[in-house]
């Protein structure tokens, strides 16, 4: 077996995205472009992966960690000038170097395998990936020669009005001979438009060299496009989205509106489970078979139990289990477990809580820091008190308790089993199990005194 390596461009700043954010590193449905790019030749078995970086290196290798190996490009000198800085890790080994920008985070494994068949097939030393684009504006064009063979790769800004016609672009993936490609490095000069060493001119220099020059092209223009600024990014957001939401789709999982629907690349979606317009899953989240999610609920790495429902809400880090309804308008932030069979209703908010099964709150209530047994009722307009403005204190409810509407259980506090607390109490001692707390000012009736003030 031939070694694979990978070299992955990443050092640009992106100027044209104009952005604090490092280019590579914006995301892509939840996952920043150079990674998509790292995760996908990942896949193909590659024996080393070597990410270029430079603008925002310490940001882009803590983000990718251990995934690759890494070379800094101290300046940016163009994408020759690039893969040359991996000539430290890769100069001296036998092999096929795939090259890959690190702004075209659609292109799939499959077109890399394809790509690298197709190289190996043609005993190239260099092979480009190809597209047809309807507008090949900014791209790299595929200059061919009378009989068909690749005989140069023109930039936008160096390209002829008759060159700048040409509709077969450079996608800016190639498969190189090792060896080959960094003999002919040494050979590319920065005379042209951008002043930059640009990485396609390997091309005619390893054609005049009689060498075998091929190009493989990817049926789908689509998949190739590079993001050089914010209108690609939102297209290629667009492309990823319907790939994932078909994905969905075609596992059994309804979905109602693809165009409203943002699911992350790395979510998990159970069968039979629908989506309701409006709806956005971030993250590594979880979410079991026959649920309704939305409409318009936002959903961060949270895990979601089968049968459950989210309407109209906002969750967070959180683990909702079976047959539990959330919502509508309900605010799960980061560390509220719920059990099976809860009920969370409108105006609910719980944070880094546990609620037992079968537990319900059902409106206008905070539940925070507080561990919550089963069967408990907490009545409407309750609270769990847990802040004295510098601390937080826990408050616990044991299982089968019933706390009235409007109470407060000012924390550190516990609530015994099957106890109730009567509505309107602010509860600041310990209640014990099974009685009955009553922490609120006895009602007078002054008969006939409301005439008086009218
Ligand atoms: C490049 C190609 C073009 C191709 C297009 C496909 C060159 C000269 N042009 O153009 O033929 O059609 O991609 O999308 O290669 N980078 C570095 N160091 C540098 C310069 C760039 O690491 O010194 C990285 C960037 O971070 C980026 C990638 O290389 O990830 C491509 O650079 P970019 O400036 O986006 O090239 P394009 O103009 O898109
Ligand atoms: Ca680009």
């Amino acid at each position: 077996m031939t070694n694979i390596f990978a070299v992955i461009l990443a050092a640009g700043q992106g100027t044209r995205m104009k952005s604090k954010l490092y280019k590579v590193l914006h995301p892509v449905c939840g996952k920043p472009m150079v990674e998509h790019v790292v995760d996908n030749i990942q896949t193909l078995d590659v024996n080393r992966i070597v990410t270029i970086v430079g603008h925002g290196a310490e940001k882009v290798k803590e983000q990718l960690g251990e995934k690759s190996e890494y070379v800094l490009q101290a300046e940016q000198l163009g994408t020759a000038h690039a893969v040359k800085q991996a000539e430290t890790i890769l100069g001296e080994l036998e092999g096929t170097t795939l090259v890959v920008c690190g702004d075209t985070p659609l292109i799939r494994t499959e077109t890399f395998k394809a790509l690298f068949e197709h190289h190996q097939a043609q005993n190239a030393k260099a092979t480009i990936l190809t597209a047809v684009a309807d507008n090949p504006t900014g791209y790299g064009r595929i200059i061919r020669g009378n009989n068909g063979q690749v005989e140069q790769i023109v930039e936008q800004k160096d390209a002829s009005p008759e060159q700048q016609l040409v509709t077969e672009i450079n996608t800016g993936t190639y498969c190189f001979d090792n060896k080959a490609l960094f003999d002919a490095l040494k050979l590319v000069k920065n005379e042209n438009a951008q002043g930059e060493y640009y990485l396609p001119d390997v091309i005619e220099i390893m054609q005049k060299q009689g060498e075998i020059v091929s190009a493989y092209q990817c049926e789908d223009f689509e998949e190739t496009l590079g993001v050089n600024d914010r209108v690609a990014l939102s297209q290629a957001e667009s492309i990823m989205r319907n790939r994932i939401n078909e994905k969905h789709m075609r596992n059994g999982v309804t979905i109602v509106n693809p165009l409203t629907t943002h699911i992350s690349v790395n979510a998990i979606i159970g069968r039979d489970t629908v989506i309701q317009p409006g709806t956005i899953i971030e993250g590594n989240s979880i979410i079991g078979e026959d649920c309704v999610i939305g409409p318009n609920s936002h959903i961060v790495n949270c895990q979601i139990g089968d049968r459950s429902t989210v309407q109209n809400s906002v969750a967070t880090n959180s683990i909702v289990g079976e047959d539990t309804s959330v919502g509508p308008f309900a605010h799960l932030r980061p560390d509220a477990q719920l059990g099976n069979n809860v009920k969370i209703g409108n105006f609910v908010e719980v944070k880094k809580s546990t609620l037992g099964n079968h537990s319900k709150v059902s409106h206008l209530s905070y539940i925070g820091d507080a561990e919550v047994g089963s069967n408990v009722n907490i009545g409407c307009g309750s609270i769990t008190v847990n802040y004295d403005g510098k601390n937080k204190f826990k408050t616990v409810i044991e299982d089968n308790v019933f706390v009235g509407c409007n109470s407060n259980l000012v924390a550190p506090v516990k609530i015994g089993a099957g106890s109730f607390i009567a509505a309107g109490s602010t509860i600041t001692k310990e209640v014990p199990e099974d009685a009955l707390a009553i922490a609120r000012a006895r009602q007078e009736n002054k008969l006939d005194y409301a005439k008086k003030l009218k």
